[in-house]
């Protein structure tokens, strides 16, 4: 028998594939629990980082930057915390590769900013990579920490002394708590801790001297309280 020949049957068959394509594709997600259960650590967008997050969106970052690690091992290697940078901030030498992530994660991601290119790296993890200065500049100049770099100069969020505006400020605050709703650097560098006891006075005394020296850090917390206040 030729199904293509009895329009009547055809149509019934085509119906029913799309019923199951509809089944497993939206149904079933819907009544999966955990795409609606937050993971343990995951809280709500401050006001500061919602203001963050509607620049993020404007400005278009979503066409050039992903927010999804897969559970590859090139993408926990890559996005975890390098060697290079564990050593330039803790005086360490260690890998500590980044979680994938989970669907609890974006409870709070409406709409959901996963992105589909990634002409620049991955931010699902980018909270806490850099300090704030880092993001203030590379926005500013994305030349002048990253050489060679294509994205482009967000001039328009800074004015025309480079200081930068309401904008840019929770933009970074944003871009902060990215990744941060799994405590992964924290537990990663316990447990390198652990391994390594000889190793905890230079974790301690660069924990201390990296909250000390970084004075942006104190702007944007001053932000922050402004930005609840007005919530
Ligand atoms: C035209 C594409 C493009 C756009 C648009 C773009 N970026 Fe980028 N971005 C890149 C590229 C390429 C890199 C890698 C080189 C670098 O560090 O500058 C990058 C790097 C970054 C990094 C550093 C990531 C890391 O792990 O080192 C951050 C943070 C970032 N971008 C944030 C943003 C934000 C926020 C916006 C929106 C305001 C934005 N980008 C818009 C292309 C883009």
């Amino acid at each position: 028998m030729s199904i293509e020949k009895k329009p009547f049957l055809l149509i019934l068959f085509v119906f029913i594939l799309m019923m199951i394509g509809t089944y497993v594709t939206v149904i079933v997600p819907l009544l999966d629990e955990s795409l609606n259960t937050p993971t343990p650590d995951t809280t709500d967008y401050t006001a500061l980082e919602k203001a963050g997050r509607k620049v993020y969106i404007k400005d278009g970052c979503v066409n050039c930057h992903t927010q999804q690690i897969r559970s590859l091992l090139e993408e926990t290697q890559r996005y975890g915390m390098g060697e290079e940078e564990t050593f330039k901030r803790f005086g360490v030498r260690t890998l500590i590769q980044a979680p994938p992530s989970q669907p609890g994660e974006y409870v709070y991601d409406k709409p959901h900013l996963l992105g589909t290119r990634r002409t620049g790296p991955d931010l699902a993890r980018v909270g806490g990579k850099y300090d704030n200065s880092w993001h203030i500049n590379h926005l500013r100049d994305p030349r002048s920490t990253s050489p060679g770099s294509i994205m482009p100069s967000h001039t328009w969020l800074f004015d025309k002394k480079g200081k930068p505006s309401k904008d840019a400020r929770a933009l970074v605050s944003y871009l902060q708590k990215l990744g941060n709703n799994i405590k992964w650097r924290e537990e990663g560098l316990k447990q390198y801790r652990k391994l390594h006891p000889e190793k905890k006075e230079i974790l301690d005394k660069e924990d201390i001297k990296k909250e000390e020296t970084d004075p942006s850090t104190e702007e944007i917390k001053e932000q922050k309280k402004d930005g609840e206040k007005n919530d």
